[in-house]
């Protein structure tokens, strides 16, 4: 009896002691992820005390959504950081319209490295960065082994005409579209050069092509074109962002400004090129995205030197280019004016002082990438719009990577990915 109840009493111990260790193991594993947890809760508790119309932040969702890679959080804290309201998650569902000239690849080089953090699925063509333009229609097969890829796309960035009624047709419910803008002069000059333009209008020894073509555009355009509309020197902006190419002929300005308008309803945000820092602050904040998505290199991808392309042009030159490139000018000015706006409605929610933020971190960011010998890590500490986060070299790789590259990468995850959920299926 006696030897009984000592052996219950030493079971009974031992049982102790492997729950007790169990219990330990278990605090020291989750230590880490619930800190992180409370901190995040406590912090968003203390916001909360704070008036809401917290001129600083904004909305007070804002530090919450500064968390920069919402995917690499414990799954527990993603949850608690999208329940709060829309602005706690990122959108990931988008398609950008790339338009030719506008400092659309750089951004490009932003979107591609946010699609692959986020695991997106973008229809790919494997023709460098056109996928259907000057194509205005798009459809499933339009993507690379499209049928691989489950029922919707999330994502597109290379070369497409704006169709929403077809992207809509391959994209998830709730796809944004984000397109991009350049005043027309300065994009005209500089796709006059990058499309060899002089050569096709036999202007290539003339000391200023730009002017002569200007002088008498349709004197150069007959030459290469029939119908005059579909000129590659006329609005093509405006074509690539959406606008019907049987009206780009219309001298009726009421209508184009109509058509402008219905084109601004489909847009959730249009960039501006001229005012580009400020345009990836506000798509940060339209997208309730982290200041480390927008990060971008202050190396042009594309750029072209070329003297002949700062010529100085007459008045009738102006006026012409003017001419034939009204719809362009005046759907500039309309987004232009729509872009100024927003940054009216958000800057008593601290949109300048962010602006300036970003800009010396995109410094810090690019001198740091520009080292040839490099400490292991650049620490970006927290503020107000983000959460602490470092890059390193591989991020700098990233960050100067051309964009086709970074398609062909994102493309590879594409594949990767749907190749390891057959194998989970077969096993
Ligand atoms: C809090 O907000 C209310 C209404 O927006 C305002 O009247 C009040 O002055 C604010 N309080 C503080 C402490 O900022
Ligand atoms: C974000 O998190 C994912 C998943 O953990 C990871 O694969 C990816 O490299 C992270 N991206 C960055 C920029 O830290
Ligand atoms: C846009 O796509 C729809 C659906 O495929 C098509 O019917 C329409 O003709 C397209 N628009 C243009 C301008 O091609
Ligand atoms: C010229 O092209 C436009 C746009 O494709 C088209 O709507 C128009 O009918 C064409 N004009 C002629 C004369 O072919
Ligand atoms: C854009 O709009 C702003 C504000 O209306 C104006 O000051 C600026 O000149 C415009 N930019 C261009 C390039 O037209």
């Amino acid at each position: 009896m006696a030897e009984t109840g000592k052996v219950k009493f030493l079971w009974r111990v031992l049982l102790c002691l492997i729950t007790l260790t169990l219990l330990v193991l278990c605090v020291n594993l989750a230590g880490p992820m619930w800190d992180q947890l409370d901190m995040t809760t406590s912090k968003y508790l203390q916001k909360q005390r704070q008036n809401s119309s917290d001129a600083e932040f904004g909305r007070h969702d804002r530090l919450l959504t500064a968390a920069e890679n919402v995917t690499s959080l414990p799954s527990e804290l993603r949850t608690i950081l999208s329940s709060r309201d829309s602005c706690t998650k990122p959108v990931t569902n988008f398609v950008f319209i790339k338009v030719h000239k506008t400092g659309s690849a750089s951004t490009a080089v932003i979107l591609i490295r946010f699609a692959y953090n986020h695991h997106m699925i973008m229809c790919y063509g494997n023709r460098g960065m056109r996928l259907t333009f000057p194509r205005t229609e798009i459809y499933k097969s339009s993507c690379a082994r499209w049928k691989e890829f489950g029922d919707r796309f999330n994502f597109i960035v290379q070369h497409t005409v704006f169709n929403k009624t077809a992207m809509d047709r391959i994209m998830r419910p709730g796809t944004k579209y984000i397109g991009i803008m350049r005043e027309p002069l300065s994009h005209f000059r500089s796709q006059f050069f990058f499309f060899k333009d002089p050569r096709r209008y036999g202007l290539r020894k003339s000391r200023n092509p730009l002017g002569a073509f200007l002088d008498n555009p349709e004197r150069y355009e007959l030459k290469v074109t029939k119908n005059l509309t579909r000129s590659r020197e006329r609005n093509k902006q405006a074509f690539v962002m959406g606008f019907p190419p049987d009206l780009l002929g219309t001298q009726d300005t009421r209508l184009m400004d109509n058509v402008i308008k219905q084109l601004d309803q489909w847009y959730t945000f249009v960039i501006i090129n001229e005012y580009y820092d400020e345009s990836l602050v506000m798509l940060r904040r339209k997208l309730c995205w982290g200041l480390f998505d927008i990060l971008h290199s202050t190396k042009h991808v594309n750029k072209q030197h070329n003297r002949k392309k700062y010529v100085s042009l007459t008045n009738k030159q102006l006026q012409n280019h003017k001419r034939i490139n009204t719809i362009d000018f005046r759907m500039y000015d309309f987004f232009n004016k729509t872009f100024w706006r927003s940054v009216e409605e958000e800057t008593r929610k601290g949109f300048w002082e962010e602006v300036t933020y970003f800009k010396d971190v995109v410094k810090r960011v690019n001198t740091y990438c520009s080292k040839r010998k490099k400490e292991k890590h650049l620490q970006i500490p927290t503020s107000k719009w983000n959460k602490p986060f470092s890059v390193n070299g591989n991020f700098c790789k990233g960050l100067n990577r051309d964009p086709k590259v970074w398609g062909r990468k994102l493309f590879h995850q594409m594949v990767h990915s749907v190749k390891k959920k057959k194998k989970r299926k077969h096993l």
